[in-house]
């Protein structure tokens, strides 16, 4: 059922500890971990403004007051910037700030990230609402979340993001049942399992970390119980509005899937991070030039 409210807010759970990360993640948050100069939050942030939504809710947790630092204006660093007359760096140093509007609430506890999209609930009130998690991004020349505000104002209900992997990887992830609709690159979510065991998968396409959900997760959120690793999942909460009687008009439930064939960086794991900053230098013109004959020659010593 369509429904046009706007979505305006994004909310950013950045509260997870980053064991994956240690010791990097002891003191500093893994979100803050640089693609080569800019902290993958920010790039997420980036994300979340490019597809209009200018008011952040960003949950983290004590340890983690780096992030609020970055998105801050740093009066000390911009006088002595200014006193050199740098002006490309004051731009960069006062990017972050201008991005969204920023807000910050704190998860007292790693309880999962369906009880970090909770600690949302009253910022976000009864407007649908975007999730990004902090520790991965979409390209910026592939518009996933934009389509998927789009594709929630068509259909209602919670948005997921799909992305098809090689079905040996499917047991690693969180995996959907879909069925066709009439668009493309739009599915029904009809189940949704987590970790899969080896052939059991209900399909090769996995959960990825963008949502446009609707307010009645909160709900939902609120009566479900901890699941895997006793922490309260997100996953949990959008089965169960998959699978709610959609025959009540404005309840909030039913779940799309907005099938993604464009470029997701994750930075959560190791491999992974590497990957990124790697094709991010490839990629970036003022280090380029330098950085790919050297990758080359370095790659030719092995
Ligand atoms: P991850 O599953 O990557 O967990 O969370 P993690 O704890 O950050 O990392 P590892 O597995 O220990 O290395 C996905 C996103 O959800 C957030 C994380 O910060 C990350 O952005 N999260 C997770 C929370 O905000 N709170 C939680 O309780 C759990």
């Amino acid at each position: 059922m369509a429904d046009t409210t706007a979505v305006t807010k994004a909310v950013i759970p950045a509260a997870g500890l980053g064991t994956r990360f240690l010791p990097a993640a002891k003191a500093i948050p893994k979100e803050m971990l640089p693609v080569i100069d800019t902290p993958t939050i920010q790039l997420v942030v980036e994300e979340a403004a490019a597809a209009g939504l200018r008011d952040v809710l960003m949950v983290t947790r004590r340890g983690k007051s780096a992030i609020e630092d970055h998105f801050d204006t740093a009066s000390e660093l911009e006088d002595a910037l200014t006193a050199k007359g740098d002006d490309d760096g004051l731009a960069r140093i006062r990017e972050p700030g201008n991005l969204a509007k920023m807000h910050y609430v704190r998860q007292d506890a790693p309880k999962g990230l369906g009880h970090a999209v909770l600690c949302a609930a009253e910022h976000v009130g009864n407007e649908p609402f975007a999730v990004l998690l902090g520790d991965d991004f979409i390209d910026r020349r592939d518009p996933l979340l934009r389509r998927m505000i789009d594709v929630r104002q068509r259909y209602g209900g919670s948005i997921v993001a799909l992305m098809e992997v090689e079905p040996d990887q499917v047991s690693a992830y969180g995996c959907a049942a879909i069925k066709p609709t009439g668009e493309d690159d739009v599915v029904v979510v009809t189940d949704l399992v987590e970790k899969p065991d080896p052939g059991e998968a209900p399909s090769n396409w996995i959960v990825i970390g963008r949502y446009v959900c609707d307010p009645a997760v909160f709900g939902v959120l609120r009566e479900t119980p901890p699941g895997r690793g006793g922490e309260i999942q997100l996953t949990d909460a959008l089965l169960t509005l998959a699978t709610a009687d959609l025959g009540v008009a404005g309840d909030g439930g039913g779940v799309h899937g907005v099938l993604f064939r464009g470029r997701r960086y994750d930075t959560g794991n190791k491999l992974d991070y590497l990957r990124t900053v790697i094709q991010f230098a490839c990629e970036r013109a003022d280090l380029a030039g330098e950085f790919v004959p050297w990758l080359r020659g370095y790659l030719d010593t092995l």
